[in-house]
């Protein structure tokens, strides 16, 4: 499909999506895990347009869901809700009675006081939750510190002490039945050692606990497995494979992966248009109509993305040293930092890479910049599968 013609046929800032790339990769992480025969469940949180649920549902994945907005997604996509769990740590009794009425898989809970509302709420609507407790094994991930969530300093997940207190309190509680572990190390990560670390402080405590008389069936490694923005190397699925494998072979655990980023970064495009070429003393701007409003990652994470213009081969003689900053009010607004791009010029349309993931759900409307469009495209045809906001959606809700 021609980048160019998709920008001009639907307009700037837009994101555009390649479903055969998210095909493949389901279907590459299975056949990385096919000897642990894992649930797959994606992470919403990622890309939560209904087009991208309802497509990585026909490839026959789960969901991971962290929000009553992102159930209603599911639902309003038509998708059935039985293969899903709910983490995070601020569930509201709004949302756990939507979820526990949608008949969701697991709830992953991460405190105390979660698990006893669980209960309670559970009680009042007479169903009974399958729980898995998060762990926080307190293991660095050697990820952004922003987006690390496995040591004891987070506010993610259960010290183990009180993990075992809680498991022990529940054990003979008819309100829900705790059936495992959960963990979810950070994102981003790219060595495979933290995820063997921490299975390996999880898994004698789970023995600890089947010990002690706990029917605990499932083990949910979380997400977190890198793409490689900068080629500087893809994460190792095979290699986590091999090694989960190895430890977890024999001990009648159904594994539970949940990667957002994986899936979809990879399959995803910004196109955005050149508005200026600003030279100053210091630098060379160039002013496009993308920034942090419509992709955070550089501004929050200092993620680093490839840019090119559309229609210029790789390889260019003579390269620009510039920027890459959009219209919003904040010196953090930029997309790229001292990048090489060939010469440009206003109008000419660039595409920021690997936008799939963490891009439109983060975008927003500072500055009153209405949200991009989205397409997907199979095959030939490119769908318009979520319109531009107008000047109207702005303020219709004021
Ligand atoms: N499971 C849980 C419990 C999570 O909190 C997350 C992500 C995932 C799974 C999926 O992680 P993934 O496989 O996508 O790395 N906005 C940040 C990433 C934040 C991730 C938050 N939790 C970014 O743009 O880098």
């Amino acid at each position: 499909m021609n980048l160019l013609q998709l920008a001009q046929q639907f307009g700037t800032p837009l994101y555009v999506y390649d479903a055969a790339e998210i095909r493949r990769r389901c279907r590459a992480l299975r056949d990385a895990f096919a000897a642990l025969k894992p649930h797959i469940h994606y992470s919403v949180k990622a890309n939560s347009n209904r087009a991208i649920l309802r497509l990585l549902h026909s490839e026959g994945v789960g969901f991971d869901i962290v929000s009553g907005g992102e159930l209603a997604r599911l639902q309003a996509a038509g998708i059935p809700t039985a293969d899903v769990g709910f983490a995070g740590v601020g569930k509201t009794r709004a949302e756990m009675e939507a979820a526990l009425r949608a008949g969701i898989g697991f709830f992953n809970v991460e405190s105390e006081p979660e698990l006893v509302r669980l209960a309670d709420v559970a009680a009042g609507q007479g169903v009974v939750p399958r729980v898995l407790l998060r762990l926080n094994p307190d293991v660095d991930p050697h990820t952004h510190r922003h987006i690390t969530t496995g040591r004891a300093t987070n506010k993610f997940g259960l010290d183990f002490g009180t993990a075992a207190s809680l498991c022990r309190a529940f054990a003979d509680d008819r309100r829900l039945t705790i059936a495992g572990f959960h963990m979810h190390l950070g994102s981003q990560i790219q060595r495979v050692s933290p995820y063997v670390t921490a299975v390996e402080k999880v898994l004698p405590f789970i023995e600890a606990r089947r010990a002690e008389g706990l029917a605990a069936a499932w083990l949910d490694i979380g997400g977190g497995f890198g793409v490689d923005y900068r080629g500087e190397g893809e994460f190792s699925l095979p290699e986590l494979a091999a090694a989960l494998d190895s430890r977890l072979r024999g001990r009648g655990l159904n594994l539970i992966l949940e990667p957002g980023r994986w899936l979809v970064a990879r399959a995803g495009v910004l196109l955005m248009t050149v508005q200026y070429v600003k030279r100053t003393p210091g630098k060379t701007f160039v002013v496009v109509d993308a920034g942090m409003h419509t992709f955070l990652r550089p501004a929050l994470y200092e993620g680093w993305h490839k840019i090119w213009p559309v229609d210029r081969p790789e390889t260019e003689g003579d390269l620009l040293l510039c920027d890459v900053v959009g219209p919003v009010c904040e010196s953090t607004d930029f997309l790229a930092r001292d990048r090489r791009l060939p010469p440009v010029r206003e109008g000419d349309v660039l595409a920021l890479f690997d936008a799939g993931a963490y891009g439109m759900v983060m975008a927003s409307t500072y500055n009153s910049h209405p949200r991009p469009a989205e397409v997907l495209v199979e095959g030939e045809t490119a769908r318009l599968v979520r319109r531009r906001e107008t000047y109207a959606d702005l303020m219709a809700l004021e």
